[in-house]
């Protein structure tokens, strides 16, 4: 247990113990990252959030890190002023807050559209006045498309990196129309990533001015001028776009998980139906492509991020696995061969079938074709790699579902 030991950033400078705000921290990856920060370092974290089922064992009465924990019941989506006082407390606010199934952008296009931009403007707004630091989530989402998506099947170009290679600084961010609420979330995020960028925009031109009059009063006066010092007058932010992060306590079972009701994203689909019995649901044939990253890389991303402000601050990362990419009759087809094996199971047992975007998700769904992060800017400023394989993560994960809902799963039909 290391949390008393002294721990250096990337530049080999002593880290200061630092309290961290997570608002929806009781996320699957606020969940992952309170159990990382409490079990490696002395940081500590408020979590903000109405749910506790996923980071629930975090508060077990032996464990060591109680001091380091707490807990405020908070529904962020209703007054935003009532984050304030957990956000005054904290030296650095974690942004989770985000509805990101794809189901519920058709079905729940305002609150999408709300919970990820406009609960977000005031925690923007009061870290830009507060100077706190601010890591907000956002999407990989925000790309949509890919150039290449939209050359014939066979065009040469489709195999040039140039048409589907994500890159923060470069790529488009192609969307659909607004008849298809898909976008939605996409949109929304968008907007809050540049709300972020004008807030440093404006903030810098700001700081240019004042730094030119303190220029010229130091000169006159024959004061030192400190450069450093003027980057105190900006926002300090990050953001996160996570690509297709899975693990352990990912999303819902649907019917089992207490409350929660309605798709969840695709890893969990597949979980639910290898559970059941059921059929693996490819829609559209499965052809759209993602690469999946395993959520605990992910989060050693994240805390080089809060760990090293000097590299992180400014920037919108990438963080994802670009070794693991599959298309979605790949995955179920992967998903049934490991599930197969973790519950002894032959695979013949299990199968795919083929639906309809618009059976599976309503009017209104879209999709985006390839997710292929470039790790260029992560690697270089972070020296941060993924190492987990597709293959790894699937057994880790699977073995995880079964052993935490194949019984209930089979209590459950039973009752039906
Ligand atoms: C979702 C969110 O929209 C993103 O904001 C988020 O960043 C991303 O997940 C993520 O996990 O990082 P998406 O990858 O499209 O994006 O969500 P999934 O629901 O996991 O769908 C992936 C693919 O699987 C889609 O092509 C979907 O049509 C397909 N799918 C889904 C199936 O074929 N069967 C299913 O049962 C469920």
């Amino acid at each position: 247990f290391s949390s008393t030991m002294a721990r250096f950033n990337l530049e080999g400078d002593e880290i200061k113990p630092l309290t961290i705000c997570l608002i929806s921290g009781g996320c699957f990856i606020g969940s992952h990252l309170c159990e990382k920060i409490l079990a490696d370092t002395f940081h500590k974290v408020i979590v903000v959030d109405v749910y506790t089922d996923k980071i629930i064992h975090l508060f077990n009465r032996s464990s060591p890190w109680l001091d380091r924990i707490v807990f405020h019941n908070v529904d962020n989506n209703a007054e935003s002023s009532r984050l304030e006082p957990f956000m005054q407390k904290s030296d650095i606010i974690i942004n989770l807050t985000s509805i990101n199934h794809p189901a519920d952008y058709n079905t729940r296009t305002m609150d999408t559209i709300y919970c990820n931009f406009i609960d977000a403007v005031p925690v923007v707004r009061y870290c830009t006045r507060k100077k706190k630091r601010l890591i907000q989530f956002s999407s990989c989402e925000v790309y949509g498309k890919t150039i290449g998506s939209f050359l014939t099947e066979d065009h040469p170009l489709r195999e040039d990196p140039k048409f589907y290679v994500l890159k923060e600084d470069e790529s488009p961010c192609i969307l659909g129309p607004t008849e298809k609420k898909r976008w939605a979330n996409a949109c929304a995020k968008q907007l809050i990533e540049r709300l972020i960028y004008g807030r440093e925009v404006n903030c810098s031109i700001y700081v240019f001015l004042l730094f030119v009059l303190f220029v010229t009063l130091s000169l006159t006066l024959h004061l030192s001028s400190n450069a450093a010092e003027s980057a105190k007058f900006g926002l300090e932010f990050t953001i996160v776009r996570p690509f297709n992060w899975i693990g352990p306590r990912i999303d819902y079972i649907p019917g089992i998980d207490g409350e929660r009701r309605g798709v969840p994203r695709v890893f969990a689909c597949f979980s639910s139906n290898l559970l059941r019995g059921e059929s693996l649901e490819l829609v559209e044939g499965g052809h759209s492509k993602r690469t999946f990253c395993y959520i605990k890389d992910a989060i050693e991303a994240l805390l080089l991020m809060i760990e090293n402000p000097e590299k992180a601050n400014g920037h919108s990362f990438n963080v994802g696995n670009p070794n693991n990419e599959v298309s979605m009759k790949e995955l179920a087809n992967l998903m049934i061969e490991v599930y197969a094996n973790v519950s002894g199971q032959p695979a013949s047992n299990f199968s795919t079938v083929d639906v309809s975007s618009e059976d599976f998700y309503g009017i209104g769904y879209d999709d985006c074709d390839r997710r292929i992060p470039d790790m260029t800017l992560i690697h270089r400023q972070l020296g941060w790699i993924p190492m987990t394989s597709l293959q790894e993560i699937l057994e880790v994960t699977l073995r995880y579902q079964h052993e935490t809902y194949s019984e209930a799963v089979k209590h459950a039909t039973s009752e039906s």
